[in-house]
């Protein structure tokens, strides 16, 4: 099997950036991570990819100013001229538009700090100790027009400890979303179980790869 041509899109520090190059080192692992883009310059995880020896450029939205869908037109342009099959967003920050989402309908993962549906959007760890939630996580889903809302591929839960604070419980998360989201895009990029979408996944659902209460 030829491995799929995964982009990581990042905004900072990279460690799930980080999980994913260790996993698809692995023989056999259905994937290689052929592209890094950041929005933001100068962040940890555009060293850290170019220090792995994978192809890593900045596209910095500034210069955009307003214009989103010139600066999707760019981030597009670079993943089909690097021959990508796969996008991960890992710590991806900007909410992106329509364009960008259907292009790569199908091909778009994301690790999003929360048990979804639960908390989507920003402040997660925040949220769940405000609510009083006992069990929180992070999920790997496919990206689609409703926000932290596609088809659920992968979650893991942790608990919530009395005297958490959004530090401790957020560090207990990432550890999850390292683990998870290698094996989710591993699932994903072998073509199991093949569809996600639509009448498909509903007639054979993907069991839960992780749940660690
Ligand atoms: C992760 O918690 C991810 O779920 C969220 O942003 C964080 C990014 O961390 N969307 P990193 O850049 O992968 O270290």
């Amino acid at each position: 099997m030829i491995p799929a041509r995964v982009a990581v899109l990042i905004s900072g520090r990279g460690s799930n950036l980080g999980a994913l190059l260790d996993a698809a080192e692995a023989p056999g692992y259905p994937a290689r991570i052929a592209l890094v883009l950041s929005n933001r310059p100068d962040v940890a995880g555009l060293e850290l990819a170019a220090g792995r020896g994978v192809a890593a450029r900045c596209i910095d939205h500034r210069p955009f100013a307003r214009d989103r869908a010139a600066h999707e037109a760019a981030i597009h342009a670079a993943l089909t001229e690097h021959g990508i099959g796969l996008v991960c967003l890992a710590g991806y920050m900007r909410l992106l538009t329509p364009f960008l989402v259907s292009a790569w309908a199908g091909r778009m993962l994301n690790v999003h700090p929360s048990l979804l549906p639960a908390f989507p959007g920003l402040d997660t760890h925040a949220r769940a100790l405000a609510g009083g939630v006992k069990l929180h996580g992070c999920t790997v889903h496919l990206v689609t027009d409703q926000m932290d809302a596609g088809p659920i591929l992968a979650q893991a839960a942790v608990p919530v400890l009395p005297g958490d604070t959004e530090a401790s419980l957020a560090a207990r998360v990432l550890i999850q979303e390292h683990r998870i989201y290698p094996k989710a895009l591993r699932l994903y990029a072998s073509g199991v179980p093949g569809a996600y979408d639509g009448a498909a996944s509903l007639a054979s659902p993907l069991p839960p790869l992780a749940f660690t209460p």
